[in-house]
């Protein structure tokens, strides 16, 4: 399987629940590796940019203001097959449909806030890196 980048994002419920750490030793036990990683408040302007894919959505007013609450931490995982894994060990979308173990099962309350983002998609992974981290070259290592 090919060696693959993926953006993540702790969202600001798991930031305020101080999980970071824990989090990440599930990333690092699982072969992803954290190449780059940035802590940032997000404007609105940064939010509703980030996920402009759900702008007519009924939830995305609400996704926006919860991604705005507090700071988030966002990083880039890299590892083999880094975008299936990383979505494996966040879990279904809605925590009380993701498997037990999971990350969204484990620390998420509600679909809104959910814990974690992770890219779905080689196309959205090289997206979304660039939105945080315009300075890294997705396809070189
Ligand atoms: P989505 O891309 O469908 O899920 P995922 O984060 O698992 O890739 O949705 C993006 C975020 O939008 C999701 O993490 C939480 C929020 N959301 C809601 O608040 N309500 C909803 O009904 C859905 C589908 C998503």
């Amino acid at each position: 399987m090919a060696v693959e980048r993926t953006l993540s994002i702790i969202k600001p419920d798991a930031v305020a629940k101080n999980v970071i750490g824990k989090i990440y030793s599930r990333f690092e036990t699982n072969g992803l590796k954290i190449v780059a990683a940035r802590m940032i408040h997000l404007s609105r302007q940064e939010a509703e940019g980030f996920y402009a894919v759900h702008k007519a959505r009924p939830f995305f007013k609400d996704l926006v203001e919860f991604m705005i609450s507090g700071p988030v931490m966002v990083q880039v995982l890299e590892g083999e097959g880094a975008i299936a894994k990383n979505r494996d060990l966040m879990g279904a979308t809605d925590p009380k449909k993701a498997e037990a173990g999971t990350i969204r099962a484990d620390f998420a309350d509600s679909i809104d806030a959910n814990a974690v983002h992770g890219s779905d998609a080689a196309e959205t992974a090289a997206v979304e890196i660039a939105y945080f981290f315009p300075a890294l070259n997705v396809y070189s290592r």
